[in-house]
């Protein structure tokens, strides 16, 4: 499988298509940004971390009928995807209370949740991605009601398998960002990437912070944290 032509630059990965209309190819990037760009960077070695960490979270969820668009990895950083137009947002699932959602609320970090946090961002750079809810979503044609349904089953879901797996390797899954995509076939698939970037991890036992938080607040670290990361993966 070859690449033909870059078709999209983003902060973390570039996308080409390939001579299969299907197939695009991933390629994941080592920099990093936050808050919106604003902060900009390098993590060594992120995105061979981010690529194979994503393609093993991707396999065992498909082992658990979650449908997702990773078809082949090709190299260290480069995999092959079915082809999808992303639905314009964010998923963002929380267990307990960091981040955005401790600012808002006033929770401590570390609070936990009585149940699952779902939120929902629209993806737009410019607007800063914005917190909506189902009403937005349908007002602005989003998606369709069947289709927020079909991503809230589906997060919910992903969120068990993810909270089971990551206990077992001493890893507490606080929250987590998803991304949708819709197939050539209008089916509803996972996309973009699991990783350090996209998730909070802390260690289970002594609450150490293994993700991109570290970048994010300056802690240092922060090659150590994703190395670590994939030493629980046994990658
Ligand atoms: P937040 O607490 O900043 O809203 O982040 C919630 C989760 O979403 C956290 O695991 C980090 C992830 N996330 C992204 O993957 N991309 C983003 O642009 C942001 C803001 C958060």
């Amino acid at each position: 499988m070859q690449k033909k032509e870059l078709l999209y630059e983003g902060k973390a990965k570039k996308v080409y298509n390939t001579e299969d209309p299907g197939v695009y190819i991933v390629s994941y990037k080592d920099d990093a940004t936050a808050f919106n760009g604003l902060k900009k960077g390098t993590i060594v070695g992120k995105g061979v971390v981010n690529n194979q960490m994503s393609n093993f979270m991707f396999r065992l969820l498909e082992k658990q009928g979650i449908p997702t668009h990773f078809v082949e990895e090709l190299s260290e950083r480069e995999t092959a995807v079915k082809r999808v137009t992303i639905v314009p947002l964010e998923v963002i699932v929380r267990n307990k209370a960091a981040g955005s959602l401790s600012k808002r609320l006033g929770l401590e970090e570390g609070t936990a949740m009585r149940c699952p946090v779902l939120e929902f961002s629209y993806k737009n750079d410019d607007l800063g991605d914005p917190m909506v809810n189902d009403y937005h979503i349908l007002a602005m044609g989003l998606a369709t009601r069947e289709e927020l349904d079909q991503i809230a089953a589906m997060s919910l879901k992903i969120n068990q398998l993810m909270v089971e797996f990551f206990k077992s390797v001493k890893v507490d899954l606080i929250d987590f960002k998803l991304e949708f995509g819709k197939t050539l076939e209008g089916d509803i698939i996972l996309a973009d990437e699991i990783s350090p970037d996209t998730c909070r991890f802390w260690d289970a036992d002594t609450g150490e912070k293994l993700d991109k938080d570290r970048f994010r607040r300056d802690m240092g670290g922060v090659e150590e944290a994703y190395a670590e990361m994939m030493k629980r993966l046994g990658l």
